[in-house]
């Protein structure tokens, strides 16, 4: 049996429900999205920090030589960092070689409340198979959407969903009725794999979401239409000791 429990805001996850479990952390508008193509463009590490004063901490203290301060508030980037939370900001020209300290609003919050699970594993729709394989033998798995301030957010649902639907085979029912018969998904799973059943995921559903509206709203409507793009990354971003970097198998 594989039990999954899908957790529709970081807020919601408490340290004790994620012991034992393969975590993926999902914040698809932007930051999760934003660090697969970091990584993929050659960036040595991302730590996520809960707040723009701790991450400027850890960066002094990791050498700003080739340490950069990224991330977002409102969507824009937070004053006095290097860059911002735009995925495609993270070239290989800006990023290749460094280590990247990250503050975001929701996304990697989201990480540092994942950090109790045994392995821990970000997905987006840039990396959405590769995430798929990684965690196909997991017997214990949890979706951690990051949401949008405390509040449910379509983006991330959706990508939980897919991943899971590709899992269960096309299941709807927790029984697996024309699918697998080996899931024990609580009710946030069998909602998101519902979801993921009814919509596949496109740059137009991401730019009616609340968060992909507000990214229209402060120019960065691009960004959306670039998160949607599945697949394209074939990697694995996976956390230990709140160190993010690529996963060996992905
Ligand atoms: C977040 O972590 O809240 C997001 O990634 C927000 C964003 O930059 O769009």
């Amino acid at each position: 049996m594989i039990v999954i429990r899908t957790f529709l805001t970081a807020a919601e996850v408490g340290p004790t429900e994620i012991e034992g479990s393969t975590a993926v952390v999902i914040d698809v508008l932007r930051a999760t999205s934003t660090i697969v193509e970091a990584l993929g463009a050659g960036a040595r590490a991302v730590y996520p920090t809960d707040s723009a004063e701790e991450a400027a901490r850890l960066a002094n203290s990791l050498g700003r030589d080739d340490t950069l301060l990224c991330g977002e508030r409102r969507g824009l980037k937070i004053e006095g960092f290097d860059l911002g939370n735009s995925p495609a900001e993270f070239t290989t020209e800006r990023v290749g070689g460094k280590r990247l300290v990250m503050s975001t609003t929701n996304g990697t919050r989201a990480f540092l409340a994942a950090e109790h699970a045994v392995r821990v594993v970000a997905a987006s729709l840039l990396n959405l198979s590769a995430v798929r394989r990684a965690v196909a033998g997991a017997e214990r798995l949890t979706f951690i959407c990051a949401g949008r301030e405390n509040r449910f957010s379509l983006d991330d649902a959706l990508c939980a969903g897919m991943i899971l639907r590709d899992l269960a085979g096309g299941t709807s029912s927790k029984k697996g009725r024309g699918g697998r018969s080996d899931l024990d998904l609580d009710d946030a799973s069998r909602a998101v794999l519902a979801l993921a059943q009814v919509h596949e995921p496109s740059a137009d559903i991401l730019l009616e979401t609340a968060a992909g509206a507000a990214l229209v709203e402060v120019g960065l409507r691009d960004d959306v239409v670039y998160c949607a793009s599945r697949d394209r990354h074939d990697l694995v971003p996976e956390m230990h000791d709140r160190v993010i970097r690529l996963s060996e198998e992905g």
